[in-house]
C-alpha cells in the first residue's frame, strides 16, 4: 500500500500525518511514479500553515520529488516504465511514496545526479536560473545582494551568480551559515541578525548600493532591501520566509527609479520548452561542476513534521529531503 502525508487541516507541523492511500492507474498523459526522495520547500510550510490556500483539503502537499516510473498512461510517449525522473508541479501531491503525475512535469535525471539531489534541485535550481537569467539578467559588472544565502535557493543562487562573475553579498543568520555562504561564492557575508545589513551594504559598496537585491525573506528585510539599491536598482522579492510584506508606497521607488518584481517559478516554466531549457541549463551546470549541491538534510517521509519544524526554526542549511 502506498503512503502519503495528508493535510486535513492547516496548522502547525503536527498536522502532517502519514496515511495509507490508493494510488490507482495512470490516466491519459499520466505516469505512476514510485518515489524515492521528496524535496521539501519553504512553500510547503506556507501551504501547511494556511498562509497559501492553494491546496484543496484534504490534500497531499509537496511540489517536487524523484523516483522511478512504474507505469505510463495512454498518450505518454517520451517516458517509459523504469525511467528515472524528477518533477515539480504546482498541483502538489509530492509527499507520497507513490503517486500519479502528469508526464508534462517530468524531466529525465542524469546518472551522475543522485536521487536525493534530484528530488531537491528542480524548484530551487530552476528558481535560481529564473532569477539570474530572466527576471534580471545579471552580468560581471553587477553587485547583488542575496538574503538567506546559506539556504536551499540561496546557495545555488550565490554559486551561479559568482560563476557569471557578479559580486555577491550574502546575508545569513549564523556563523555556520556564514561559512557555507562563503563556500557558495559570496564575496561578503553579513550576519543580519547581529548587524544592520543596510549599513553594511553601504560600507561594502562604498555608498553606491547594489544593482539587484534578491529577497526571499520578505517582511523583515523588504524595506531594508529597497534601501540597499543603487540608482535604477531592482528589488526582486521572491518569497516571504519571515512573513508577508506590509503594503508600501509605490512613490518610494522614485528615490532611485527602482523597480520591484515578485516572480513565481510556475509562470516562468509552465510550458514544456521553457522547462526543458531551464532543466537542461541546471543539469549541465551540475554535471560540469559549476553548481555543487551540499548533501541535503534528510528526514523520513513519516517525519515530515520534523523537517518543517527545522525549516521554520531557521535550523536548516542547504536543501531538505524526505526519503521513502
Ligand atoms: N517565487 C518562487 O517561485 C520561489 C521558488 C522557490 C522558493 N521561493 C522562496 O525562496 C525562499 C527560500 O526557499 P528555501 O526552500 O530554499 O528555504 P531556505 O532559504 O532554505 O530557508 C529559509 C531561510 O530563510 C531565512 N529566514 C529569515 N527569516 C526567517 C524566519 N522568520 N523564519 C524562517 N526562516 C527565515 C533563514 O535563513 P537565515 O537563518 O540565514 O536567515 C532560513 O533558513 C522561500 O521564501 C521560498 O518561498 C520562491
Amino acid at each position: 500500500m502506498a503512503e502519503a502525508i495528508i493535510l486535513r487541516t492547516t496548522g502547525g507541523p503536527e498536522v502532517l500525518r502519514l496515511e495509507d492511500v490508493d494510488v490507482g492507474v495512470p490516466a491519459l498523459g499520466e505516469v505512476r511514479l514510485r518515489q524515492t526522495a521528496i524535496g521539501v520547500n519553504f512553500h510547503d510550510c506556507y501551504v501547511r500553515s494556511g498562509l497559501y490556500q492553494t491546496l484543496s483539503l484534504p490534500g497531499i502537499p509537496g511540489l517536487e520529488a524523484a523516483g522511478i516510473i512504474e507505469a505510463v498512461g495512454p498518450g505518454v510517449e517520451a517516458f517509459h516504465p523504469g525511467d528515472r525522473v524528477a518533477y515539480f508541479t504546482n498541483s502538489y501531491g509530492g509527499y507520497a511514496s507513490e503517486r500519479l503525475v502528469s508526464a508534462q512535469h517530468l524531466v529525465g535525471v542524469p546518472s551522475c545526479v543522485g536521487d536525493n539531489i534530484a528530488a531537491v534541485v528542480l524548484v530551487k535550481g530552476l528558481t535560481a536560473h529564473m532569477l539570474l537569467h530572466r527576471v534580471h539578467a545579471i552580468g560581471p559588472e553587477d553587485t547583488i545582494l542575496v538574503h538567506a544565502a546559506a539556504g536551499g535557493v540561496g546557495q545555488i543562487l550565490c554559486q551561479w551568480a559568482r560563476h557569471i562573475g557578479a559580486t555577491v553579498i550574502g546575508t545569513v543568520g549564523s556563523d555556520i551559515k556564514a561559512d557555507l555562504a562563503k563556500k557558495a561564492g559570496c564575496d561578503e557575508v553579513i550576519l543580519y541578525r547581529d548587524e544592520d545589513f543596510v549599513q553594511r551594504v553601504e560600507e561594502i559598496t562604498k555608498g553606491r548600493g547594489v544593482d539587484v537585491a534578491y529577497d526571499s525573506v520578505g517582511r523583515d528585510t523588504f524595506n531594508g532591501s529597497l534601501d540597499c539599491l543603487a540608482d535604477l536598482g531592482h528589488l526582486v522579492n521572491f518569497g516571504q520566509s519571515s512573513g508577508p510584506i506590509e503594503p508600501f508606497r509605490i512613490s518610494n521607488l522614485s528615490r532611485g527609479s527602482y523597480s520591484v518584481t515578485r516572480p513565481m517559478l510556475f509562470h516562468y516554466s509552465s510550458d514544456r520548452e521553457s522547462l526543458d531549457a531551464m532543466a537542461n541549463a541546471l543539469f549541465t551546470s551540475l554535471t560540469e561542476g559549476v553548481l555543487k549541491i551540499t548533501t541535503p538534510m534528510t528526514y523520513r517521509l513519516d517525519d515530515a513534521a520534523a523537517a518543517h519544524r527545522a525549516l521554520e526554526a531557521r535550523e536548516t542549511t542547504g536543501s531538505v529531503v524526505l526519503t521513502v
